[in-house]
C-alpha cells in the first residue's frame, strides 16, 4: 500500500485550546492556522463558542472569534449574504461560503475549518487566488465585438437572455475549481471549473462576436480537456450552479465545429 508523508515543515501540529465556561449551547471549531511570519508549521487551534450568544453561521462564529477571543485569526469577508464570494473555505469537509453555511448543517460536534484545498496560503484561512485571477483574465471576459456600437444598449432575445441563466450568478468564490483533483494536479495548467463556467458565459452569450476565437483559445489539451467529468464542482458550489455542465457544452461545441 503506498505511503504517503508531509514534508515536515507540512504537519500540522496541535494548537490552542480556547474554553467557553459556562456556556448554555456550546459547539467547538477547529480552525487551521498558519502564519509566514512566524517559521512555524501549521496547526489547529479549537475554540468553543455559546451558540446562545452567537449568530446562527459560522462567519458569525468566526467573526466572534476574531472580535472577542482570538484577534489574530485571519480570513477574508465583505458581503455578509454569499454575493462577494471572499469567505469561501473548507468547512465541515466541503468548499462552501462561511456566511451561508449555517452552524446548525455542520455534522459533527467539533466543525473543522480549513482554506480551500490546494492553494497556497496567505494566512489562516487566506488562500493566495493571484493565479485563479489571472487565468480568469486570460479568457478575457468581457463582450467582445466587432460590429459598430448601437445608439443605446445591445438588445438580446428574453430566449438569448435565459441561455445566462445559471451562469452569470456565479460569484467566482472558487470552490468548484478548487474541489476538482484535476485542477489539483494540473492548476498551472488546467483552466479549471469556474473559469470553464465563465468562458461558456461569455461563448454563449449572443452579443459576442468572438465566438470562434473564444473556441480557438481553449482547444488545448490542458486547458479545457482536463476535466475529466469527476463532478465535484457541482457538489460543492454554493450557488448552486453546474460547472460541469457548462464544460460539456465547450466540449459539444468544440466537436460541432470539427463536423
Ligand atoms: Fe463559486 Fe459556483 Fe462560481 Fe464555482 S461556479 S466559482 S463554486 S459560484
Ligand atoms: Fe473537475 Fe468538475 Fe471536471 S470536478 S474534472 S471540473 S466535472
Ligand atoms: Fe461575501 Fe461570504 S462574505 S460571500
Amino acid at each position: 500500500m503506498a505511503e504517503f508523508t508531509l514534508p515536515k515543515n507540512s504537519v500540522v501540529g496541535k494548537g490552542r485550546h480556547f474554553p467557553a465556561p459556562g456556556a448554555t449551547r456550546m459547539r467547538t471549531f477547529k480552525v487551521y492556522r498558519w502564519s509566514p511570519d512566524n517559521g512555524e508549521n501549521p496547526h489547529t487551534d479549537t475554540y468553543e463558542i455559546d451558540l446562545d450568544k452567537c449568530g446562527p453561521m459560522v462567519l458569525d462564529a468566526l467573526i466572534k472569534i476574531k472580535n472577542e477571543i482570538d484577534p489574530t485569526l485571519t480570513f477574508r469577508r465583505s458581503c455578509r449574504e454569499g454575493i462577494c464570494g471572499s469567505c469561501a473555505m473548507n468547512i465541515d469537509g466541503t468548499n462552501t461560503l462561511a456566511c451561508t453555511k449555517a452552524i446548525d448543517d455542520c455534522r459533527g460536534k467539533e466543525v473543522p475549518i480549513y482554506p480551500l484545498p490546494h492553494m497556497e496560503v496567505v494566512k489562516d484561512l487566506v488562500p493566495d487566488l493571484t493565479h485563479f485571477y489571472a487565468q480568469y483574465a486570460s479568457i478575457r471576459p468581457w463582450l467582445r465585438t466587432e460590429s459598430p456600437a448601437p445608439s443605446r444598449e445591445r438588445l438580446q432575445s428574453p430566449e438569448d437572455r435565459k441561455k445566462l441563466d445559471g451562469l452569470y450568478e456565479c460569484i467566482l468564490c472558487a470552490c468548484c475549481s478548487t474541489s476538482c483533483p484535476s485542477y489539483w494536479w494540473n492548476g498551472e495548467r488546467y483552466l479549471g471549473p469556474a473559469v470553464l463556467l465563465q468562458a461558456y458565459r461569455w461563448i454563449v452569450d449572443s452579443r459576442d462576436e468572438d465566438t470562434g476565437a473564444r473556441l480557438d483559445d481553449l482547444e488545448d489539451p490542458f486547458k479545457l480537456y482536463r476535466c475529466h467529468t469527476i463532478m465535484n464542482c457541482a457538489r460543492t458550489c454554493p450557488k448552486g450552479l453546474n460547472p460541469a455542465k457548462a464544460i460539456a457544452e465547450i466540449k459539444k461545441l468544440m466537436l460541432a465545429r470539427r463536423v
